[in-house]
Parts: C-alpha cells; structure tokens; sequence
C-alpha cells in the first residue's frame, strides 16, 4: 500500500481539521481564530515537526446566514491549493484535499490530487464529501440531488478518478452521471494503488458508501459513553469487514480546550461557546442542516448546540493535559483510529498540546515519539 502516513503504525492518529478557515468554533469572542493562512501555516509546520498524520481542511463555498453572504462561516481557502500549499511547507505530515465531488470534474480532480501527490512525494489523501448546503451547491446552477442518490454520484465519480489515476490505456466510460470518451490522465500519483480516501456518510446509505469505497470513515461522535462509541466504531468497521471485505480506520473530529484546571477549562468554554456563541451562525447551520442531514430533527440540533458552538459538534477534550490524554485513551481503547484536532485559537492550541498532551500520549503507548524529536 501507500507511504501515506495515515498507513504507519501509531495506534491513535492525530491531524488538525479545518486551519483553511476560522477551524470549527462558532464564536464572537475575541480569542477566535479568524482566516489566517500565517497561522494555518505555522499549525501544519508544528505539527509536521511533532509526527502528525494528517492536516485535513474543510470545504465550504457559501456560508451559513442568509441574507449575510459576507458573513465568516463562508470565509474558506480553497481546500486544493491550500493542500498543494502545504504540502511544499511540510516534510512528513499527510496532507488532505476536501472535495465536493458535484463541483468538480473527475478529471479536473485527477490532475489536481496527482500535482499535489507529487509536490508532496506520496502523501496526499482525498476527502471526498457530497454536500449538503443546499444554497452553496444552488450557485453552480444545478440542484442538490435527492439524498442518497448524492452517493450513487460519488461512487461513479470515484470509480472514473480511479481509472483517470491508474489507467496507462485510454479508457471510455459511459455511466449514469458521467460520459467519458478516451479517458487519460497523466502524470499519475505516486501512492499505489491510489492516494487514501475519507469520507464523512453519516446516514445508513453514507455509511455503506464509505465502508464500501473510503480507507478512512470520518464520524461524528455525538455520545461520551465508551460503550456506544465502541458499537459506533464497530459497526464501521464490521459493515466493512463483512460486507465488502474491507479493512477501514475510523476518525473522529474533537475539539480540545486545554487549561491547568478542569475548571479554568470548563469555564472557557462557558465563555467563547455560550456567553460569545455565534448565535446567528448557529442558528443559520441549524437550519440549513435540518431539511438536509436524515435522522437529525431541529430538537436534537438544539441539544447539541453548545457542542458546535465549542467545535462544530466534536468531541470534547477539555480540561487539564493529563485529563485530554485519559480521553484521548478512551477514543483509543473504543477502537478509533485517529482524531482531528481543533481549538478556538489553533496557533496557541496546537503549541500547548505538542507541549503537554503529546508526550503524554507516548507514554501511555498510543504514540512513538518522533525520530530525533
Ligand atoms: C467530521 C465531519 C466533517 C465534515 N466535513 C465536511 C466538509 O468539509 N464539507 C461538507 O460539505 N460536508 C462535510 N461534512 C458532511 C458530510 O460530508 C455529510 O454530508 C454528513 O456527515 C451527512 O451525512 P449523510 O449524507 O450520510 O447524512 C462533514 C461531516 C463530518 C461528520
């Protein structure tokens, strides 16, 4: 298989999710990250340094508020050139394009992943997402398909970048979404057989789709109780395993608000993810998702608010570093095999958690220290 680091053999990955924008807090206070291409480069370069597996960004073209379309949670890199970007700052560290298959041509796609493949010698991998903000996809003047034909789409959309990626031969493709006469693609990406593929399914037809088609499912963890993480994990992985003989990773997104107090912790968040909470951001999210995200009516998004004010509905580590380690252990033991991080202020986050979690984590087993580190 590929170098990819996502492949090595820490037994708990670690990335940073969304540096390609304000990361995933929904606050107004001041200590917020804002779009900051400096710091999003000196997180990738700190945590390149400390060993990481991944820098993940997201992707949004429009934001959440209507009527506001200035406002920030639509103030996104484009997450292909912000991967080609840090793939040339960075020597170790996988690095990630998060794509919306509908806007983007497979064989625009093939070009792009293969150009940054190469910039990063082998250490590129695709998250591919289908969308679901409606008013974003709107603007490329089609409409957002019917929910689970949006995974019909992304499974023939990855078996043309497949053969765009593989195929030494000029190929046709003639499917239900995509006429492809003569196809070709060179150069070709270093990884064999292909770069690692994420995605984020969440419905019963996600989750097939990203047990049946993904090397890593991406979820959200909604509940603290290890015993339904461990089924939620487990079920990924089984639904792989025996229905498509597949082996897959499981990631999941956290947010971490360090403090030398559970308290000082505790009453952080208070502060930026209620006292400061984006209402109106939120608002606009809870309203965009729930005629979109199946099984997830307004009342549930309602109990999850704070949760995605602090961190875009991550798991919470939060409090002192020995406390983010124990949870950390817990994510571990559940059977997840790697986690984005997120903080309010990813430049301060990231320098404290290298400092007093990672080591932590080497100790306990979940991590080797870094080569020379
Ligand atoms: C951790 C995580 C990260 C995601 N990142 C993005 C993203 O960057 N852009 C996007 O449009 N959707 C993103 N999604 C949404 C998923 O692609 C998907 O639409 C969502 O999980 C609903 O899944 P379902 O269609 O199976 O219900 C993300 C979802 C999760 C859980």
């Amino acid at each position: 298989m590929s170098r990819n680091p996502v492949f090595n053999g820490n037994k708990l990955k670690l990335g940073t999710f969304c540096t390609n924008g304000r990361g995933t807090t929904h606050s107004l206070a001041p200590e917020a990250n804002q779009l900051n291409w400096q710091g999003a480069l000196e997180v990738a370069r700190e945590v390149d340094r400390a060993g990481y597996e991944a820098v993940v960004p997201f992707a949004r073209w429009k934001g959440y508020v209507q009527g506001k379309p200035g406002h920030v949670s639509g103030e996104v890199l484009d997450p292909y050139t912000f991967a080609a970007a840090i793939a040339q700052a960075t020597t170790q560290v996988g690095v990630f394009v998060t794509s919306h298959a509908p806007t983007i041509h497979p064989i625009v796609a093939a070009k792009q992943t293969a150009t940054i493949d190469i910039i990063s010698n082998g250490r590129l991998a695709l998250n591919v997402v289908g969308g679901w903000n409606r008013p974003e996809l709107e603007m490329f003047g089609a409409p957002l398909r019917e929910h689970d034909q949006r995974y019909d789409y992304l499974a023939e959309w990855l078996d043309v970048l497949k053969q765009l990626w593989s195929s030494t031969e000029e190929f046709d493709h003639h499917g239900e979404f995509f006429d492809v006469i003569g196809g070709f693609s060179n150069p070709k990406p270093v990884q064999r057989p292909h770069p690692p593929i994420m995605n984020a399914g969440h419905s019963g037809r996600g989750r097939r789709f990203a047990c049946e088609h993904a090397n890593l499912c991406f979820i959200g963890i909604q509940s603290e109780s290890p015993g339904s993480i461990r089924n939620e994990v487990d079920a990924y992985k089984r639904v792989a395993r025996e229905e498509f003989g597949r082996d897959v990773q499981v990631w999941a997104h956290t947010y971490v608000v360090q403090r030398d107090t559970q308290k000082g912790a505790d009453d952080f968040v208070e502060y930026y993810a209620v006292e400061h909470q984006d209402r109106e951001s939120i608002d606009g999210l809870i309203g965009l998702s729930v005629p979109e995200v199946k099984d997830m009516p307004r009342e549930a998004w309602e109990a999850v608010r704070t949760r995605y004010a602090a961190g875009y509905g991550g798991f919470p580590l939060v409090g002192t570093a020995e406390r983010i380690c124990e949870k950390l252990s817990m994510l571990s033991d559940a059977g997840l095999d790697g986690v984005l991080l997120t903080w309010i202020d990813f430049v301060d986050g990231a320098r404290r958690f290298n400092r007093d979690v990672l080591p932590l984590l080497e100790r306990a087993g979940l991590r080797k220290p870094v080569a020379g580190g």
